[in-house]
């Protein structure tokens, strides 16, 4: 099968990994991929936003199945336009993307199928927000409507500062047309876990579950970040709650898209919160979360190919996907200054290659080669540094010792990856 990878980031990296296991595969192509990524399949200088350029390249080069990364490809419809070509590819379609692409779609959507998320009003004028903000009261959470790269949500602890971020978004267009619209919603209290589930627009299979750290620093400080470091299993999702996530929250939302015509098929990815009375839906992301995804691809055992297929054609039930037991652990480095600006350019010495190591995969989100061959930053979060352990300590102990070998003093790691499970 001729395979082509949508995106750039740590997540592809990982799925590109994963993919080239698969004896499916005779040839695979990531756009546009990065420098880790080019050891695992062939880059083609294409945006994940080109859409046009991506369906010529499809026509062109025979591709017979796509696996699309990030939400923005996803939330413009590259599904629809294989669709019409008559091309396979794993991800929801722009109807179905909605879940994640505009947020009042999806509380409205859980609203009509009683599935336990915050209270909240949809509001496109800042007068009405700010009178639905002063009656719920603080702290309270103000949210872009569409797709922000993760920096649309707001956790108001006064109603002053709600009201700042209703006129950023509101009146003065910080998010543009994203923004144009915004969700206020009730502040949850709890755990934060995310749970992941295959889905086929009928069936979906649960994956795994998996925490990760959003601050940008060592407590869970600062400003939040695409990620700094995710761990799988989530000790908070027990058995028990991962069997109320599926039938309070995962298979009403399947039910539900497939009767109003937008049947979900991809990732479904959970973003909950838990607390003694069960679990409640912060929102819906419908693809993979980078780093959570290079922690479950550590984990999986079975080839992931024939399950993303599967999920396309509608077959997953009866479906056994293998995991292994052991736990895995992601550390993100990335460049000094990230979240805020940061420079590119600077080089990376890694010790050993990742095949070094038996446990340890160093996946790169950010990087590319200079033109002496140099591995080199290029973005924000610039690599990942995994690990498997029996447990998530074991893990953590792998991933850091890895850590140690990489030399890159215009980066940085949070050292404390893991900590509210290590403390226990
Ligand atoms: P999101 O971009 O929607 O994942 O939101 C970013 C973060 O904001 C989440 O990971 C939570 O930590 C927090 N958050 C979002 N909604 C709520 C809520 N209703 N109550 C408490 N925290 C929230
Ligand atoms: N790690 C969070 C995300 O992928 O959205």
């Amino acid at each position: 099968m001729r395979v082509l990878v949508i995106g750039n980031g740590g997540r592809e990296h990982a799925l590109c990994w994963a993919i080239a296991g698969s004896p499916l595969v005779t040839r695979l192509w990531c756009a546009p991929g990065n420098a880790g990524i080019a050891e695992e399949a062939e880059c083609v200088a294409l945006a994940s936003d080109d859409i046009s350029g991506l369906i010529s390249f499809v026509k062109e080069n025979a591709v017979e199945f796509v696996v699309i990364g990030p939400e923005a490809t996803l939330v413009a419809g590259l599904g629809d336009n294989l669709q019409d070509i008559g091309v396979k590819y794993f991800g929801p379609n722009q109807a179905a993307a909605n879940l994640e692409g505009s947020k009042g779609f999806m509380k409205d959507f859980c609203a009509r199928h009683n599935i336990p998320t915050a209270a909240y009003g949809r509001f496109k004028d800042a007068a009405s927000a700010r009178n639905f903000a002063n009656s719920l009261g603080a702290p309270i959470v103000v949210k872009a409507d569409g797709l922000a790269a993760g920096k649309g949500v707001v956790i108001a602890d006064t109603i002053k500062e709600a009201n700042s971020a209703i006129e950023e978004m509101l009146e003065q267009g910080l998010f543009g047309k994203a923004g144009s619209e915004i969700i206020i919603e009730e502040f949850l209290q709890g755990e934060e876990a995310s749970f992941f589930a295959l889905c086929d627009g009928k069936t979906a299979l649960p994956l795994a579950s998996a925490q990760d750290h959003k601050r940008v620093g060592e407590g869970d400080t600062g400003p939040n970040t695409g990620g700094m470091g995710a761990y799988s299993p989530a000790p908070i999702v027990s058995e028990k709650i991962a069997i109320r996530i599926m039938s309070e929250i995962i298979e009403p939302t399947m039910k539900g898209m497939a009767s109003e015509g937008t049947p979900f098929k991809g990732i479904l990815y959970a973003g909950l919160m838990i607390n003694e009375g069960g679990a409640k839906l912060l929102e819906y992301n419908v693809r993979f979360g980078d780093p959570e995804c290079q922690a479950l691809m550590m984990r999986l055992k079975s080839d992931i190919l024939p399950a993303l297929i599967a999920s396309h054609d509608g077959v997953l039930d009866g479906f056994d996907l293998r995991w292994y037991e052991e736990a895995a652990m992601i550390v993100v480095m990335a460049a000094k200054g990230y979240p805020r600006s940061y420079k590119g350019g600077s080089v990376i010495k890694m010790a050993y290659p990742s095949a070094h190591y038996d446990n340890v995969k160093i996946f790169h989100a950010g990087t590319l080669r200079n033109g002496n061959g140099d591995l080199v930053a290029n973005g924000g979060r610039v690599l990942g540094v995994a690990a498997m352990g029996d447990d998530i300590a074991a893990a953590h102990k792998n991933a850091y010792q890895a850590l140690d070998d990489i030399e890159w003093p215009e980066g940085f790691f949070r050292r404390d990856i893991g900590w509210r499970v290590i403390k226990n």
